[in-house]
């Protein structure tokens, strides 16, 4: 008995290391063969029914293969369904969050549960507010400068007003414009608006906004959007700027039913985010042109800094892959896509 005894000790401290092992990381083997685990990551999007955030789920699904198992949730456009979630996956364990909030100004409620359970977080999409960002050092921002997009579109304008006398129909020196903007408060939909339209006035060119309106990033509300203004505002409008493709491309459906894009009969329309339906609509000759927002980077960086902060690393270039600004966000570049260049997007 007495010998017995180290061994049973022995064997009870393993089966209790087992059950102490996190429930939610899964056993994997490496390339060396050995047993690692993989460290489960609880992602909320903020509604799957997005075009643009589809690719970037579809994307952070990719970059977790082989690293890290990922629970992926719809936040079906709801801040509480989305803090019901938050609470769900700090109840399981997971090693580390990804949110893309509904409503980002709600950052700091998740920032406080998470912290409360030591359970990193990184946003991403929806920038949360700086002051909410420093509540912890475990809590990281993925996205891209909302600034950069709008300057892109606002120049995708200017060239083709420079290189298209015709655009200014009642030749009054002035880019008459009309504006479909993103959810009131994100902050894309606030930057792209804004600075837009100044790269425009910044190429000395005046520009008069006919109308703006949100359709909150979608095609068909967009379209409706668009019909009104059309309706409205008719010949008077020289060129479109959605704050998203899909705004862009309800845009183009309400411009069809007008007569454009047939018998020499066109609008400048502009989006943001290079969609594949974006990309077809350039191919297409409908849609002017876009700025890429690049999904396979914003969805790889986030879970790349996710996987590391679960590991208990802080997020570094050598081991998330990306560079980390200011000790806590990583930008992704936007780029300007014509259909010259419709390549680069895909
Ligand atoms: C923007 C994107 C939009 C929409 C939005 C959701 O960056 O351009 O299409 O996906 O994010 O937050």
């Amino acid at each position: 008995m007495k010998k017995l005894f180290p061994v049973l000790i022995a064997g009870a401290m393993l089966f209790l290391a087992g059950c102490g092992a996190s429930p939610s990381s899964t056993p994997s083997t490496s390339s060396g063969g050995t047993v690692e685990k993989q460290p489960t990551i609880g992602v909320a999007i903020y509604k799957f029914e997005d075009t643009f955030m589809t690719g970037v789920r579809n994307a952070i699904s990719t970059a977790a293969q082989g690293k890290a198992t990922v629970d992926i949730v719809d936040s079906q456009n709801s801040q509480p369904t989305q803090n019901d979630k938050v609470d769900l996956f700090i109840n399981k364990k997971v090693n580390a969050l990804a949110i893309n909030p509904v409503d980002l100004t709600a950052a700091g409620v998740i920032i406080d549960k998470a912290k409360a359970a030591n359970t990193a977080v990184v946003f991403f999409n929806r920038e949360p507010l700086a002051n909410d960002m420093k509540k912890w050092d475990k809590v990281y921002y993925v996205g891209a400068k909302a600034e950069e997009s709008g300057i892109m579109q606002g120049q995708i304008l200017v060239d083709y007003w420079k290189s298209h006398p015709e655009m200014d129909k009642n030749k009054d020196g002035t880019m008459d414009v009309v504006i479909l903007t993103g959810e009131p408060g994100h902050q894309d939909a606030i930057a792209r608006t804004k600075y837009s339209v100044q790269a425009i006035q910044d190429a000395g060119i005046k520009v008069n906004i006919l109308a703006q309106d949100t359709a909150m990033w979608d095609r068909s509300k967009a379209q409706d959007k668009m019909a009104a203004f059309l309706g409205a505002q008719g010949e008077k409008i020289e060129a479109v700027l959605g704050n998203n493709d899909d705004m862009a491309l309800g845009a183009i459906e309400a411009l069809k039913a007008k007569g454009y894009f047939a018998n020499n009969k066109f609008m400048p329309v502009v989006g943001v985010d290079a969609t594949a339906p974006g990309v077809q609509a350039l191919k297409d000759g409908t849609l002017l042109g876009t700025v890429l927002n690049d999904a396979k980077n914003q969805g790889t960086a986030t879970l790349n800094l996710a996987v590391a902060l679960a590991k208990g690393l802080t997020p570094s270039k050598d081991n998330a892959g990306y560079d980390i600004t200011d000790g806590k966000y990583v930008w992704v570049p936007y780029k300007k896509i014509l259909k010259a260049n419709m390549a680069d997007a895909q």
